[in-house]
């Protein structure tokens, strides 16, 4: 079975052929145009120019997609796209894109999560050539997904089934790394920026706070952390590279910390096999090892595992192995007349 995937969520403009055989995912394309550039002058996505570069971008893509991939447009079975959530002007295009290529080649639509595409990336594991193995899942599975816009704990008792066990109640984990850049003047996107800078400074420089630690709360809060390097930083010499350093690894240890103990303890109060996490913040070396070593100490025989680094920020593999998934579920099999955009999408 031959999918076509696009991601247009929010500022990638993704494409991917992917033929799939059992548990092997054979990646004929996969093509990602990054905006970073375009939206760096401004410190964070435009939903407008994000929708206007998409326009731009798409069919390009495609053509490039279809380019590496050498088959003809007809060969494909099925057109995954992601329906949401997202930014709804950017979600639009790829929507758009997906019907119009629907009804030009009579091929059945698959609407993804996008958060279904981060868990998903997961389900990635030896790569033989261009081909890479799907793992077994042993279930139930706890994913942590970490992105700009989201912060939630995703439990699976089978596959395409997600129940939200936990969320933030205010700013995504991603913002708060992107707006402590911000304040820090480390630009845009500012997660790989604090990491980076983080190897450098002491993560007890400074004791920021680590919002709703105590009690049995499954749920995050980052606005304070926030918040609190706003405060922290007023009137201090951004130019001493030693103290920006110190805030950037005081600030990622404490987001670290309260991500890494609910995970820990979601894991113990729903005995899952496996944990994984999703997402752009998931490629933060310092959350990865974190993770590992705090699961190895108080669950030993717990499986944790990561994507690709590859695969971490959005694309659009990541969407055509959800909508693999969706189909051996059949779930979310549509057509160009009722596949809509939603950008509040929740999983479910
Ligand atoms: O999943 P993603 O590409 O887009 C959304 O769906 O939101 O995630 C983007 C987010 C941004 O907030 C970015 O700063 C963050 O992921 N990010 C990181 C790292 N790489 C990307 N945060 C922390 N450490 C990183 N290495
Ligand atoms: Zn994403």
């Amino acid at each position: 079975m031959i999918i076509l995937s696009i991601e247009t969520s929010c500022d990638e403009t993704a494409a991917a052929i992917v033929r799939f055989r059992g548990r092997k995912a054979e990646v004929l394309a996969d093509v990602v145009s990054s905006q970073i550039k375009m939206h760096e002058k401004y410190g964070g996505v435009v939903p407008q120019l994000a929708a206007r570069a998409h326009l731009q971008n798409m069919v390009p893509v495609l053509e490039k997609t279809y380019g590496k991939a050498g088959i003809p447009k007809a060969k494909i079975d099925y057109i995954a796209v992601t329906a949401g959530p997202g930014l709804i002007p950017a979600l639009m295009i790829g929507v758009n894109a997906a019907k119009a290529l629907s009804y030009a080649l009579g091929k059945p639509l698959v609407e993804v999560n996008h958060l279904e595409g981060h868990i998903y990336a997961n389900w990635l594991s030896e790569k033989e050539g261009n081909a890479y193995k799907l793992k077994e899942m042993e279930f139930p599975v706890l994913c942590l997904i970490v992105s700009g816009g989201h912060t939630q704990l995703v439990l699976m008792r089978k596959d395409m089934e997600f129940k939200i066990i936990g969320e933030t109640v205010d700013d995504a984990v991603g913002e708060a790394f992107d707006k402590a850049a911000k304040i820090l003047g480390l630009g845009y996107p500012g997660g790989p920026a604090i990491e980076r800078l983080a190897r450098q400074g002491n993560p007890a420089a400074i004791n920021f706070p680590r919002p709703m630690l105590s009690g049995p709360d499954l749920n995050f809060s980052f606005s304070g952390l926030k918040t609190a390097v706003l405060y922290e930083t007023r009137g201090k010499d951004l130019a001493d590279g030693k103290y920006v350093a110190d805030v950037a690894a005081s600030f990622q240890a404490a987001a670290i910390e309260v991500l890494t103990l609910k995970t820990v303890r979601a894991a113990k109060k729903y005995s899952v096999r496996n944990i994984f996490l999703g997402g752009g913040v998931s490629a933060n070396k310092a959350l990865r090892k974190a993770l590992r070593d705090k699961v190895k100490k108080e669950i030993p025989d717990m499986y944790v595992d990561f994507p690709p680094l590859r695969f971490t920020t959005d694309n659009a593999l990541m969407i055509a192995i959800a909508g693999y998934y969706r189909l051996g579920a059949k779930r979310g099999i549509t057509d160009y007349k009722h596949l809509k955009a939603d950008m509040n999408l929740r999983l479910k």
